[in-house]
Formats: C-alpha cells, sequence, structure tokens
C-alpha cells in the first residue's frame, strides 16, 4: 500500500479539482514530516471528518529562526509516507522550496495581537512564516477544513485568526496533544534529547498539570507560577522562556483564574527547546491529564 505523492501545485490541484466533481469534501493536514503519533492522530482525525484527506509535508524556511535549526530538522519523506499509507490519507503533497518561494517572492501574512508574547517573543518572524506558509497551503489546497494540534496552541490561534480576517473558506479544526506514556508531549525534536534529558523532560509536563491543579484549587496564579519555575529549573531545564496563564478564547493575559485558560510553557532541556500547555476549563477539579 503506497500514498500518492504530489510534488507540484499543478498535480495537487488536479487530484483535488477531480474529487469536487464528485462532491466530496476535503481536509489538510499541514505537517513538517517526521511524522509521530500526534500527527497521525491529526490525519485520523479527519480521515472520520471528511472524504479525503491531503498531508502536506513542507520543512518551512520561513518559519525557523536559525540555519543551524532549519539544517537540523529531521527529513524522513520515505518513513513518512509509509507510516501515513495504512491509515488511508489519500495524497501526500511535498513541495519543493523553490516551487512555494520562487524568486520575486514578495508576500508575508503577518497576524498581530495573539502573537504578542509566548513563542512570539521568543521566536522572532516565525509566525509570520507559519502565517504565510499555511496561508499558501490554504489556498493551493483549497481544502473545506484543516487540521491542528493544540500542542502549538498560539500556532492554532494565529492560523484560526488568519483564516477569519482573509476570508479562507476553511474550517479549523483543534485536536489534543498526543503524548508519551510517561507525560512528555510528542515532538519531533524529542528526538534530540540524550538519555538522561529524555528521563528529565516529563517533569516539565508533570509540573504543569500540578500548577493546573492547584490555580483550579483556588491557588495564587502568580504564586503557583512561581513556584512551577523553580521546580522546572530543579528538574534541570536550563532556561524557562515562559510559564504564563493565558485566556483559552483569545490569550490574552491572565492573573486571575476567573475564566477558562490555558497554561503554556517553553523550556530548554539543554539545547532543545520544549513547549506543552494545559487546558483550564473554568471549573475546579476539572483538570486532569486527560482534560489537556
Ligand atoms: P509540525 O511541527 O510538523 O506539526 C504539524 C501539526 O502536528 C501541527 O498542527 C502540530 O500542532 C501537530 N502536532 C505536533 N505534535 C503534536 C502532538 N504531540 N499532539 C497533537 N498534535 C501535534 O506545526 C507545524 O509543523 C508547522 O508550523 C506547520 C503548521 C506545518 C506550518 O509549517
Amino acid at each position: 500500500m503506497r500514498i500518492p505523492i504530489a510534488r507540484t501545485v499543478a498535480e495537487l490541484r488536479a487530484a483535488v479539482a477531480a474529487w469536487r466533481q464528485n462532491g466530496l469534501k476535503v481536509a489538510v493536514v499541514p505537517t513538517m514530516g517526521a511524522l509521530h503519533e500526534g500527527h497521525l492522530s491529526l490525519v485520523r482525525a479527519a480521515l472520520e471528518k471528511v472524504d479525503r484527506v491531503i498531508v502536506t509535508l513542507f520543512v518551512n524556511p520561513k518559519q525557523f529562526n536559525s540555519a543551524a535549526d532549519l539544517a537540523a530538522y529531521p527529513r524522513t519523506e520515505h518513513e513518512d509516507a509509509a507510516k501515513l499509507a495504512p491509515l488511508g490519507a489519500h495524497i501526500l503533497y511535498v513541495p519543493d522550496a523553490a516551487d512555494m518561494y520562487p524568486e520575486g517572492f514578495a508576500t508575508t501574512v503577518s497576524v498581530n495581537g495573539v502573537t504578542e508574547g509566548l513563542c512570539g517573543a521568543y521566536r522572532p518572524g516565525h509566525f509570520d512564516g507559519v502565517a504565510t506558509v499555511v496561508a499558501k497551503l490554504f489556498l493551493q489546497t483549497g481544502a473545506d477544513v484543516a487540521f491542528f494540534g493544540e500542542k502549538d496552541f498560539q500556532q492554532l490561534h494565529v492560523v484560526r485568526r488568519l483564516a477569519r480576517d482573509l476570508d479562507i473558506p476553511i474550517e479549523i479544526v483543534a485536536c489534543p496533544t498526543v503524548r508519551e506514556e510517561d507525560g512528555l508531549a510528542m515532538s519531533s525534536r524529542n528526538a534530540r534529547l540524550s538519555p538522561s534529558q529524555r528521563q528529565a523532560a516529563p517533569k516539565l509536563a508533570a509540573i504543569l498539570f500540578e500548577a493546573a491543579a492547584r490555580i483550579a484549587g483556588g491557588a495564587s496564579v502568580d504564586a503557583t507560577l512561581d513556584e512551577a519555575r523553580s521546580a522546572i529549573a530543579a528538574a534541570g531545564y536550563v532556561r524557562i522562556e515562559y510559564l504564563e496563564l493565558r485566556a483559552e478564547e483569545d490569550l490574552a493575559p491572565m492573573h486571575m483564574f476567573d475564566r477558562p485558560g490555558r497554561l503554556l510553557v517553553a523550556a530548554w532541556l539543554g539545547d532543545t527547546r520544549l513547549i506543552d500547555n494545559v487546558a483550564m476549563p473554568a471549573r475546579q477539579g476539572a483538570i486532569t491529564r486527560a482534560a489537556a
């Protein structure tokens, strides 16, 4: 069993046009490849909701902050295609960087507001790169629905905002974060961790869940987050970029737990930057791993 691969917009559009003629509903799952269970959960969710699923694989140079990070990003197209085929995804779209950004390319999609703070503060230009490529992928695929992971929660907000603002007729579906057995959020960056770092890594999620539970139980937001920062440092993380409570709805900063929120964190373990977040529905005792 193999998955057909489209490498040009023309091939992709021809396939989508044929589906459309038959009245089929189409979804897109944008990825940068090196697929793990988190990505595959999005593909499965898409297959449940629509008739045809396009998975895109493009390591987008515009969203990387350093050339070294871009060069180090895993590229495993063959293995990715092998993982997608048995699920029943219909097309793997693997555009070329020179086709996506040909000479003279001069347009940037830049989303304000939701990009303030969090990853936006530490990765200049990152969300412009994400918004630009995601807008292109939406327009190239013409999909009815797109699937994104809550793992990248700020990105989810960026994508929702850009679709709404640019009147791109696409529904954005958010899927929960898939975790390893020990709680570590799945990420292609986890493969970079040394064995001892890998052992320490899940403490980040544990501390996050614990802090969320305390705040949900009535503890002060700022004091709880201060304690959690100390615990993250003690767990071996060398730098905490942010640990913040933000509103679920619009990512506004929250210092009181008075509406549904998200507790979001980014921290470095050695040379690896890990991010995670947990949902905090506005109800006491509602924070469990399952709720994340
Ligand atoms: P990538 O990091 O490959 O992630 C692709 C999609 O998989 C994103 O929607 C991301 O949130 C989701 N994902 C990653 N890890 C997950 C996990 N553990 N559980 C659930 N979903 C998970 O995000 C990107 O690529 C790029 O920025 C992209 C949107 C493709 C634009 O280039």
